[in-house]
């Protein structure tokens, strides 16, 4: 199944035929405004902070940490190009460990008293090419996103997995080959994290961040706890238990680095695991019900938000203001959490217009902004859209069906986007993200991320070369 590229798609009416002929509603506006008072440079108030506008960069990894968990070049390159864009929340830089076995691969960027040095000159970084391109820092707001990466730990070698996880999960414990409990943390072993959690959110208001994220999204383990509905114990079972690791960390951080402001990416739907069928396109791996989705019907592929309202209705309760909306994971259902044209390596082709995706997204954001009118909503899943993201982004802005339109992988391509936007500059065609998934397949096979197909950068260092052959090789 091929659908008709987003770039074909060239004027407004092109655009909403195409919506019109897939049964999608996504609102955009034909002309973008601009000015002090266009939608996307509005200032947005977070509790004590002000957000200079209404472009947020998502947490981007790039697998280029050195194994102690410092930034590299590489690193600090992309944070630069973050401080570059204009856009004035980053929410959360990238994923940082809070410990070492909750590390995603072994050079994910940790959070500790040895690499605490390098983690502060990677945000003055950031600022400091922030402030040089437009004058002030007043109202950027910075955070660093905490993590442990739970079922997809690799924390010490890039091809063994060291899985630790929540439940026994009948569909995805066998594709990590786990075939007993010990993977399984127990409510101790949560406790410990808990206080691990603290500890770096200790660190990171020390290191000048303003808020943290304690994520909850995309198959990590705070998001894999709210699926938890057969844990036994604390933890488990109830909404309540299964949201303890979030109230608990919060208390921690309350009590231990008072006035750091916190912020949760949560994956606010999410479906069934994914896999290639016969023809290479993603196909459901199981049908007939699938009950450990989050935001799930039961179906498997269907939506019910009652949960994450209930969610949201927490996070107001525990007074954390700031929220950034996403989907699934990248691991099991890549098509509902990042759609693209082109899956990366390990995936499968996609099984609908990715445009269907984005869609899905914005209307989930939608529907709980609309709840949550005093919350802080940052919106994902953008960079499909191309040439139409500011259209669709203004308009989201414009209706209040969401707060700030997060950018992920456009930032890779096309960091300045958000500046050139907001300042009325045309396109820079050549340099916006066409999907090519690269910046995925690149990790997922041991080599730094980065976008190959569009970056100079990228495009001139010898892992392309790398990645070009195993691409070749995965086709045959
Ligand atoms: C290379 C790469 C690295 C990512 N790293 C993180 C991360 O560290 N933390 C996180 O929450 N999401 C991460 N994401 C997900 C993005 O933040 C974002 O949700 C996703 O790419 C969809 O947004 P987009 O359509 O703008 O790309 C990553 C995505 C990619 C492609």
């Amino acid at each position: 199944m091929s659908y008709p590229r987003v770039s074909t798609l060239k004027t407004p009416e092109l655009f909403q035929s195409r919506l019109d002929q897939l049964g999608v509603t996504l609102h955009f506006d034909t002309h973008l405004e601009l000015g002090p008072s266009a939608p996307l440079a509005r200032p947005c108030q977070a509790g004590p902070d002000t957000i200079g506008n209404r472009f947020c960069i998502l947490p981007m990894e790039g697998w280029d940490g050195t194994p102690d968990g410092r930034p590299t070049e590489l690193t600090q390159r992309r944070w630069s190009n973050f401080g570059r864009s204009g856009a004035k929340l980053i929410w959360g830089g990238e994923a940082v460990a809070v410990r070492h076995d909750g590390r995603a691969n072994p050079n994910q960027l940790l959070l500790n008293d040895r690499t605490f040095a390098d983690i502060v000159g990677l945000r003055e970084l950031l600022e400091q090419t922030h402030r040089r391109e437009f004058g002030t820092t007043d109202d950027l707001l910075v955070g660093l996103q905490l993590t442990h990466s739970g079922r997809y730990a690799k924390p010490n070698d890039k091809t063994k997995a060291e899985p630790r996880t929540a439940y026994r999960h009948p569909v995805l414990d066998p594709r990590l080959k786990i075939t007993d409990d010990s993977p399984l943390l127990s409510d101790a072993d949560l406790e410990r994290l808990i206080d691990d959690f603290v500890v770096a959110a200790r660190l990171s208001r020390r290191a000048g961040f303003r808020f943290v994220d304690i994520k909850h999204c995309h198959g990590y383990l705070g998001h894999e706890l709210l699926s938890g509905y057969d844990r036994p114990g604390k933890f488990g079972g109830s909404l309540e238990n299964r949201t303890r690791f979030l109230r608990e960390i919060t208390a921690g951080i309350r009590a231990e680095a008072p006035g750091l402001e916190l912020g949760v990416r949560v994956s606010v739907f999410d479906f069934v695991p994914f896999q290639p069928g016969p023809d290479r396109t993603g196909i459901p791996s199981q049908t007939g019900g699938y009950r450990y989705a989050f935001g799930g019907d039961g179906t498997g592929q269907g939506i019910d938000l009652s949960e994450p309202r209930a969610f949201l209705a927490l996070l107001r309760e525990l007074r954390i203001h700031l929220v950034c909306t996403t989907a699934g994971s990248p691991y099991y259902n890549p098509h509902i959490q990042r759609p693209a044209m082109f899956p990366p390596s390990d995936g499968y082709q996609p099984p609908e217009d990715p445009l269907v995706g984005v869609a899905r997204q914005i209307q989930a954001t939608a529907d709980l902004k609309r709840e949550f009118p005093d919350l802080v909503v940052v919106g994902s899943g953008y960079s499909y859209l191309q040439e139409w993201l500011p259209n669709v982004g203004q308009r989201a802005v414009r209706d209040g069906a969401v707060d700030l339109v997060g950018l992920g992988r456009m930032v890779l391509s096309y960091p300045e986007l958000p500046a050139d936007v907001l300042a009325g500059r045309e396109l820079a065609r050549k340099k916006i993200c066409r999907t090519f998934s690269d910046c995925t397949t690149a990790p997922r096979n041991g080599l730094v991320s980065g976008c190959y197909p569009l970056d100079p950068f990228y495009k001139d260092r010898p892992e392309r070369d790398q990645l070009l052959t195993l691409k070749q090789a995965a086709e045959k």
